[in-house]
């Protein structure tokens, strides 16, 4: 039986006492919860802050990206083993917002997608298995663009994210990871993917998983949707049985509804 997993991505939001209070006013709500598992994904200056916060609580945290070095001259950047010491159990690779989609601008697209942070598969793949080492585990986002849709290449696209993505993970190490299908389309639009499609596609990412993982580790392993999730579509999202999880953005940000979000689980 996969637990969802209900993570909330705040990007660049919330200051340090912004997030704390967010976190006292979570607690409550979420403390009868016992079929979801429940992670906040804040920004870098405010985890140290949110992991006080969350001690005695069943809320997890998780950073929003990682580098694949532990420490060294690499300017702005964060090391995994930085994160599990300020409490990060979970982090997020390869968000669309930092992976970069070069010569690739839509309409619709938020400005941090339009930006080209700069990172590829290559990146995610290092950062992935970085983040393995030092005990993290790792929600890795796959997903296309409106243009690749359009032009009949999004299972394509996803596979290759997914295997390239993971290239030399073991079949164990498999088991235990979550992949977020966050068509990049859907990202901040209020645009969802529809229920069908969505779950379609997150079976898509277990088959692949299964291709190259065994049938075992793609049954134990977690997909998450994320792109525009709120409280009015979470519950037929994830009553899907290929969805396992939901990575939410906006919805994040208040409390009531993420507590709804976790809720319908
Ligand atoms: P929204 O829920 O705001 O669409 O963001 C989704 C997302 O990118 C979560 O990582």
């Amino acid at each position: 039986m996969r637990v969802p997993l209900i993570a909330g991505n705040w990007k660049m939001h919330k200051t340090v006492g912004e997030a704390v209070d967010f976190i006292n006013q979570l607690k409550p709500e979420v403390a009868d919860v016992k079929n979801a598992e429940i992670l906040i994904c804040p920004t870098f200056t405010a985890l140290y802050a949110v992991g006080q916060a969350i001690k005695d609580s069943k809320i997890e945290m998780g950073a929003q990206d990682v580098f694949w070095n532990t420490k060294g001259a690499y300017t702005g950047e964060i090391s995994p083993l930085m994160l599990t010491d300020v409490g990060c159990t979970y982090v997020i690779i390869g968000h669309s917002e930092t992976r970069g989609r070069f010569g690739v601008v839509e309409e619709g697209m938020t400005p941090a997608l339009q930006a080209y942070f700069g990172g590829t598969d290559e990146s995610v793949n290092k950062k992935l298995h970085a983040a393995i080492a030092a005990g993290l585990k790792p929600i890795v986002c796959v997903g296309e663009t409106l243009a690749e849709r359009n032009a009949g290449k999004a299972d394509e696209i996803i596979q290759s994210q997914v295997k390239n993505g993971l290239a030399g993970i073991t079949q164990e190490q498999a088991a235990s990871m979550v992949i977020a299908y966050e068509p990049v389309w859907a990202i901040g639009t209020g645009e969802t993917c529809d229920t069908p499609e969505a779950e379609r596609v997150c079976g898509m990412i277990r088959k692949t998983m299964a291709t190259l993982f065994g049938e075992s580790a793609a049954q134990s392993m977690r997909v998450q949707y994320g792109g525009s999730v709120k409280p009015a579509n979470a519950k037929e999202l994830l009553s899907q049985p290929n969805i396992d999880g939901a990575l939410v953005g906006g919805a994040a940000l208040k409390v009531p509804d993420f507590a709804a979000i976790v809720k319908s689980a």
